[in-house]
């Protein structure tokens, strides 16, 4: 009898557990990152050479002496999450790289998805 009962709270926490997985993990792995949070990440730490909107920096742009594409634009868009998140990390051209966590970096990219015109 009593292991009938220890094998009924297994099964229950089990479950919960279940759940509890199910619930939270989607947000985190499978939709990418959180856009809010990558809106924040963002302000901090691009806003100032790609400005609010993505569109680039113009000050930004002549001092770098390059010509910087709308994080909006189709061009932009048209790049896939892991190259994206690449040219982020590992800095592409006159960028440099800018450290992110995995996390981070899916945020940021859930946020430079909004910006799609
Ligand atoms: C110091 C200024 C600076 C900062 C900070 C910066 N960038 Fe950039 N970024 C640039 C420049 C300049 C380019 C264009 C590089 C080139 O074409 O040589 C660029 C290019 C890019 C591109 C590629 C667009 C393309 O032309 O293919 C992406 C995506 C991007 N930045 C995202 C970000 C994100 C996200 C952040 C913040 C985590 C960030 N950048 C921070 C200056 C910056």
């Amino acid at each position: 009898m009593k292991s009938l009962i220890k094998l009924v709270m297994v099964v229950a926490v089990a479950m919960v557990v279940a759940m509890v997985l199910t619930l939270a993990l989607p947000q985190v792995a499978l939709s990418g990152g959180d856009a809010e949070k990558g809106k924040a990440l963002y302000t901090s730490k691009c806003k100032m050479c790609h400005a609010a909107e993505g569109e680039g920096n113009p000050g930004m742009a002549k001092a770098l002496k390059v010509e910087m594409k709308a994080l909006g634009s189709k061009e932009v868009q048209a790049i896939k999450d892991p190259e994206l998140k690449k040219a982020i990390v590992d800095g592409n051209g006159k960028m440099k790289p800018v450290k992110l966590t995995d996390e981070e970096a899916a945020n940021v990219i859930a946020f430079l998805r909004t910006l799609k015109k």
